[in-house]
């Protein structure tokens, strides 16, 4: 059941016109805009993985009693395909993406995809689809491989047959304003993922738990929410898409710890190493809400950023909570935020020597 499946590549006989599709990637925003094509493969319980190809893009044609609709078993990545300046097209740690894909699986009671299976169909969508790819610090395809359950069946239990899918999303900066600091509601009532749920896997529900937080973070003039741990509702965990660094002093980095109720980010992890080579101080340890307030008004804390491979890396200027807000220093992106993008963005696009093995060319 587990043999390697390959990847069949049907072309698209109506792909966008040149024009039109320029025209498109001249401000594509985020998430908003397709590519012509995508992966698909399908799972069932007597043939395993099957029939997995590269199609024209297409709606999907769904029963209405589909186990996914009703029970939400969906699990999902992110990652995208970079344009360096000599033109070839880059991945960063896919490998990563295809083994958390599997660890969401697993928690989800989904059937395991083979991580090659994974970075074939990303790969591909990504060479048939490179004419989507721009070049620039905020461009990139962004690349959104899916699963659910799609057996027909109402009793709740693990589904018995499955699509995975890969679409493509040419895209510019998550955030408008051209790396502006972006504006933090913490919220101190609504809850993201508690002990023992799925807050580590990549699942749709974690996404549907975290948008009222969010709409009560936009209503409070906020980008983005940030949670607090359900137990003590004391300790930062992360925000409804991104992981969160503390600066303290200019010099020590401090992140949550994964303790199974954030994701376990692949920024973030690619963070940790860099800000450890560039001889900074790195902690993984619980940071309260309260020493983020006393730590915001002695001045200890220089910077604070949100990172993650839509936000890439985005300073956090203010933050708002129930009864009161702060600034954060001096409310700019700080040196070290700057210096981290920076690099991470040039790593990215294959512009600085690869000494992790984390860049993957695709073409
Ligand atoms: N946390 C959440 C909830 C996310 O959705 C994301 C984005 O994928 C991240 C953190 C950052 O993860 P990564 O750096 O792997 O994109
Ligand atoms: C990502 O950064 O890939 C995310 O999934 C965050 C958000 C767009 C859901």
């Amino acid at each position: 059941m587990n043999a390697t499946v390959f990847v069949e590549v049907v072309p698209s006989t109506n792909p966008l016109k040149e024009g039109q599709r320029k025209k498109l990637l001249e401000d594509p925003g985020f998430g908003k805009v397709f590519s012509d094509h995508m992966a698909v493969a399908r799972w069932s319980q007597d043939k395993g993985w099957h029939k997995a190809q590269i199609v024209a893009r297409a709606p999907f044609q769904l029963d209405p009693a589909s186990a996914v609709l009703h029970y939400g078993q969906e699990i999902f990545e992110g990652l995208k395909a970079y344009r360096g300046k000599d033109g070839r097209i880059l991945l960063f740690r896919p490998e990563a993406n295809a083994r958390r894909f599997a660890r969401s699986a697993e928690r989800l009671a989904m059937p395991e995809l083979p991580e090659q299976l994974f970075l074939d169909c990303v790969k591909e969508l990504a060479r048939i689809d490179a004419a989507w790819i721009s070049q620039g610090d905020d461009a990139s395809l962004y690349l959104r491989p899916f699963m659910f359950a799609n057996e027909a069946f109402l009793g709740v239990r693990p589904s018995r047959e499955y699509i995975f899918c890969v679409i493509a999303s040419p895209s510019g900066a998550y955030f408008k304003g051209e790396g502006k600091p972006v504006t933090i509601w913490v919220e101190t009532e609504l809850s993201r993922a508690a002990p023992g749920g799925t807050g580590a896997a990549k699942c749709g529900g974690n996404y549907a738990a975290s948008l009222e937080a969010q709409a009560k973070a936009t209503k409070n003039g906020c980008d983005q929410v940030a949670f607090l741990d359900v137990v003590e509702r004391r300790w930062v965990e992360e925000l409804g898409g991104m992981n969160i660094f503390f600066v303290l002093d200019g010099k020590t980095l401090v992140t949550p710890p994964l303790k199974g109720t954030i994701l376990p980010g692949i920024t973030r992890d690619s963070l940790l190493v860099l800000a450890k080579e560039a001889g900074l101080n790195v902690e993984e340890r619980g940071y309260s809400f309260d020493e983020w307030r006393a730590d915001a008004a002695s001045g200890r804390l220089s910077e604070v950023f949100a990172c993650g491979t839509a936000a890439v890396i985005t300073a956090v200027g203010q933050v708002r909570y129930q009864g009161g807000e702060f600034t954060v220093a001096d409310g700019k992106a700080g040196e070290v935020t700057r210096k981290l993008r920076e690099q991470l963005i040039r790593l990215q696009r294959g512009e600085t020597n690869d000494s992790h093995g984390w860049v993957s060319v695709v073409a």
